[in-house]
């Protein structure tokens, strides 16, 4: 007995990092891209907490090079001088603050670690950096970490240009430069160890995991190299012997040698063909149709769901930048956007992440403030996608379905589908063109049910559509195809 408890718990081990260690029914992680220390603390208190959310994925919070020409664009964060504590988001006292803070009212921090390179090549020399280290690209010299010319791929790369130039060749994918981007020589351990000293810092300030940038751009066992020297998390917030949570950024759209299967030994990977599948079908491109959505998950190529951090867009391919293409749905595309949210967000498939944006088209002035509208909106061009009623309640709704089957599915052939999630909750879609009328099985107790997309249950009253549930479990649907939102979600707390 005692033999096999040991086994059990080294297994636990093994696998812990596929675990995103939220409370339980949190299931959901929401990416506050660009948002300052402060402003995440407060969200955390104020609005992830009480609705429900499991944690927040932050910027890159390490010193990153200041590029002005275009005036401060959000991926200067994704060109890392240093691995001091120290961004426009904030300080290391700040982003202490804003673990410690989130923890305590049970919301994670997951950290978006760039550690594939440093800056780009043409960086320049100098200290125009977010906390003024000193760099010279030209020697490949960074002396805050220290890194020198012998910390990069330089000679391991065959490319003419130093940089990938062929996808379809695995070697340039990972020892050439991404975009000119020096390329740390993650083979050296003296490169892991110092990107190990950093992420074990955020470990012993709280976080709960990380996001492993440009994963695919790396080789699998040197990623391994530096997560095995990774500390357990701290024991303050996580019980004893916990690993962080790791997603690795693999965009794997078919048709390369890189997949993101070589990646599952060190933890999850970010499927990128859920965004842009979901986008082709509700766009109803290519002649996709959401009744085929009926084997959605594994049945359409992607990795198991126990290895999948799925999202409908990142903040890459909702500007174009990354993979996808135009079928990725955003903000911009409100009406199919809430859809595709409410659909993955229903469905069991993968761990899900949602996004939450800004509007302005390019440029970033430092530290941009995150405002909050009298009608719980986010002002000065924050979208807030997380505070729309129809994405935060149907985080609320995974939630409340944990561990339920997918279960009662319908379609009519066409873009009319439903599912359910055993006796616990049950969605339907009108995304055709003309007005849904159907009497479903919807595997919920008898009673009445408050939408929670049209409105919601406040005390005993609903202020939306409220949908009957029969005895054995059938309910009547009337969708019209031009509501705002043509879909009906309902669950067990949502009962009048
Ligand atoms: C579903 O679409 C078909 C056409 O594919 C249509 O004939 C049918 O009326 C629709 N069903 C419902 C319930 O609206
Ligand atoms: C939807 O139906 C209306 C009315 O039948 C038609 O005018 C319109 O072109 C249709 N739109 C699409 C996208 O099929
Ligand atoms: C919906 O279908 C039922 C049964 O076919 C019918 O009695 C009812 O009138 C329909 N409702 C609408 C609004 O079309």
């Amino acid at each position: 007995m005692q033999v096999l408890l040991l086994l059990l718990a080294a297994a636990g081990l093994c696998w812990g990092q596929y675990n995103p260690n939220t409370l339980p029914k949190r299931n959901s992680i929401v990416h506050l891209f660009e948002w300052r220390w402060q402003d995440i603390a407060e969200e955390c208190e104020r609005y992830l907490a009480p609705n429900g959310f499991g944690g927040v994925q932050v910027s890159p919070p390490n010193e990153n090079i200041v590029i002005t020409s275009p005036n401060r664009p959000w991926w200067e964060r994704y060109q890392p001088i240093s691995y001091k504590i120290c961004s426009r988001s904030g300080n290391e006292q700040q982003f202490r603050d804003m673990v410690a803070r989130c923890n305590k009212v049970g919301v994670r921090i997951y950290v978006d670690a760039v550690v594939n390179h440093m800056c780009g090549a043409a960086g320049g020399s100098g200290t125009h950096s977010t906390c003024g280290s000193y760099f010279n690209t030209g020697k490949e010299d960074f002396p805050a970490v220290p890194y020198s010319g012998w910390d990069f791929n330089d000679g391991k790369c065959h490319t003419g240009s130093g940089n990938i130039e062929n996808y379809g060749d695995m070697y340039q994918v990972r020892d050439c430069r991404l975009t000119g981007l020096l390329d740390l020589a993650l083979s050296k351990d003296y490169v892991r160890s110092k990107i190990a000293e950093y992420m074990n810092n955020l470990i012993d300030m709280g976080v709960a995991g990380f996001r492993i940038d440009a994963a695919k751009h790396m080789w699998p066992g040197d990623i391994k190299g530096f997560l095995d020297k990774l500390h357990n998390l701290n024991t303050q917030w996580f019980s004893e012997g916990t690993r962080p949570f790791i997603y690795q950024e693999v965009i794997d759209l078919g048709g390369e040698p890189i997949t993101g299967s070589q990646y599952f030994e060190n933890g999850r990977v970010t499927e990128f063909k859920y965004g842009a599948k979901l986008g082709t079908v509700l766009r109803k491109w290519d002649g996709e149709k959401m009744a085929y959505l009926k084997n959605w998950g594994e049945g359409w190529g992607f990795v198991p769901s126990d290895r999948a951090l799925v999202f409908v867009d990142n903040h890459d391919n909702q500007r174009g930048h990354g993979a996808g293409g135009a079928s990725i749905l955003t903000f911009w595309d409100a009406r199919l956007y809430k859809m595709a949210v409410g659909f993955m967000l229903a469905h069991p498939y993968g761990f899900t992440r949602v996004m939450s944006s800004f509007r302005w088209p390019r440029h970033f002035e430092n530290g941009k403030a995150v405002t909050i509208n009298a009608d719980t909106t986010c002002g000065n061009d924050w979208v807030c996608e997380h505070r729309w009623r129809q994405i935060r309640n149907m985080v609320i709704f995974r939630n409340v379905v944990d561990g339920e089957p997918f279960s009662n599915w319908w379609d009519n052939g066409s873009n009319q589908v439903a599912f359910g999630r055993g006796s616990k909750g049950f969605i339907i879609f009108n995304n055709d063109n003309w007005s849904l009328n159907a009497s479903l099985q919807t595997g919920l107790p008898a009673g009445t049910y408050c939408d929670i997309i049209s409105g919601q249950k406040e005390g005993d009253f609903c202020t939306a559509v409220e949908v009957h549930v029969a005895a054995d479990g059938m309910a009547d649907f009337l969708i019209g195809n031009e509501e705002d939102d043509p879909f009906i979600a309902i669950h067990v707390d949502a009962k009048l």
